[in-house]
């Protein structure tokens, strides 16, 4: 496993899921692969800022990069759920989905002010799960600089959309 085309040779791709019309990404034939695994929270974690304070990750598979990703790193995590899932006060944001409408929301006081703040998933496609997990985090008191995907769907416009909002944006696959 030496380089990143063979990470990307491990995902599945599903014509036609959920929608006629879309090439759905399957990172869960990835994560099935113990060195696939392991191989892409060492290199996702090689490009992390080393200020980075916090690692946010987005419901649901958000959470498996994430918590691989803090825990390598030594930092906490900041959990960004979809709606109804958190017991405390809590900031929300709805976001457009390429296939329906969703919404995040976060703990309220969960981040400090200006704290640094690392946005996480497993891909990023039309961007507006990633956006509204940037609005989210700033709308908390956070700062949040730089992204990392395992996949990016770059001819969706994600990427280039958190990169106008001001964010580095990274990923190992497109
Ligand atoms: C997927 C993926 C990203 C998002 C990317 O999650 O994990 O969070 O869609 O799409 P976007 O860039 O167009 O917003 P999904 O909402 O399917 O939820 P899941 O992680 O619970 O499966
Ligand atoms: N795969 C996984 N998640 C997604 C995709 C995809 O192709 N598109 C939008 N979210």
């Amino acid at each position: 496993m030496n380089s990143n085309a063979d990470l990307a040779a491990l995902i599945r791709n599903i014509p036609d899921y959920p929608k006629p019309g879309i090439m759905f990404r399957d990172v869960s034939s990835l994560l099935l692969d113990a060195e696939g695994y392991r191989m892409t929270i060492d290199r996702l974690a090689a490009l992390v800022d080393p200020d980075t304070q916090l690692v946010a990750g987005i419901e649901a598979r958000g959470f498996i990069v994430a918590s691989a990703l803090a825990y390598v790193l030594g930092l906490g995590q900041l959990m960004l759920r979809k709606p109804g899932k958190l017991p405390g006060e809590k900031i929300g944001t709805d976001y457009t989905l390429e296939y329906g409408t969703d919404r995040i929301e976060m703990h309220v006081g969960h981040v400090q002010p200006d704290q640094k703040v690392l946005l996480v998933d497993d891909l990023i496609a039309t961007g507006g799960t990633a956006l509204a997990g940037v609005d989210l985090i700033q709308q908390g008191g956070g700062r949040v600089e730089q992204a990392l995907f395992i996949v990016d769907l770059p001819d969706l416009g994600g990427a280039a959309k958190l990169r106008a909002q001001g964010v580095r944006v990274a990923s190992l696959i497109g």
